[in-house]
């Protein structure tokens, strides 16, 4: 089975699923950080080399004041229960989104994580908060204009790797799967320009129902795929040194 190098994972579906239950939607949430743990220990264990997860977007902030500050709470917890077991697990925790927007207790104990688990050299986890993508890319243009006006860089040397060093994602390799939960068919600003080859894989589930069977379902779908960016099949398998077996008959 060919397995994505970079997973990226929108845990969608939570307030749902609490509903559904006659439950408030913040019980979603709890039980999310559960999925969120066993995702991150299946990822691991698969050898994934980067897991990203969009653990909350720049247009949460304006969810309800209550939702939010429950949202962070969880996260601290999240970040102070389990850096000892990334630490176990040898990943390397890091962060993309504009996380000055988070309360400082946040951005503290992100801060500590990320610094205890720099030197693990397993899966790097990517948790995406407070991230927008169009907002990425807008902060990307004007450090780029800036960068020129600063006799930086010139415009003939613009081309899409000089873009993506500008990037959050910068030395990350571009998701080669997206999954989203929860049945809905959008990439709510999550990696725009990084998604531009991604494989998409809906799961009907809401996030507070995805176990690892399901993210193993999701990678054999995945691998089922065949991944053509731009060519013609018959190109795909020249040069994967195949052939096309069709060509045969
Ligand atoms: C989407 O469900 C989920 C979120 C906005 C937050 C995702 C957060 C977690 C899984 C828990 C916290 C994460 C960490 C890393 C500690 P939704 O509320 O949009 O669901 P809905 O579409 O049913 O309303």
């Amino acid at each position: 089975m060919s397995l994505p190098n970079h997973l990226a994972i929108i845990m969608d579906g939570n307030g749902r699923w609490a509903q559904s239950l006659g439950k408030r939607r913040l019980f979603g949430h709890i039980k999310g950080v559960g999925r969120v743990r066993e995702v991150v220990k299946t990822a691991a264990k698969l050898n994934i080399s980067f897991l990203t997860l969009y653990a909350f977007s720049m247009e949460n902030w304006m969810r309800p004041k209550e939702e939010v500050k429950l949202l962070m709470n969880l996260l601290i917890k999240f970040l102070k229960k389990e850096t000892r077991e990334l630490n176990r697990q040898n990943i390397r925790l890091q962060s993309i989104g504009d996380t000055s927007y988070l309360p400082e207790e946040a951005q503290t104990a992100l801060a500590l994580a990320i610094d205890s688990t720099k030197g693990n050299s397993g899966m790097v986890l990517t948790l995406a908060l407070s991230y927008g993508s169009r907002q990425e890319i807008t902060q990307a243009i004007r450090q780029i204009i800036i960068d020129h006006k600063n006799g930086g860089n010139s415009i003939e040397e613009i081309d899409e790797a000089f873009v993506n060093n500008y990037l959050q994602t910068a030395g990350m390799p571009d998701p080669d799967l997206i999954i989203r939960t929860s049945g809905e068919y959008r990439l709510s600003n999550f990696l725009l320009w990084q998604a531009a080859y991604a494989e998409i894989v809906i799961i009907e589930k809401a996030w507070p129902d995805f176990v690892a069977e399901d993210l193993v379902r999701a990678l054999e779908e995945y691998s089922s795929r065949e991944r053509r960016f731009g060519k013609t099949s018959a190109q795909v398998c020249e040069q994967s040194g195949q052939g096309d077996i069709r060509e045969l008959n």
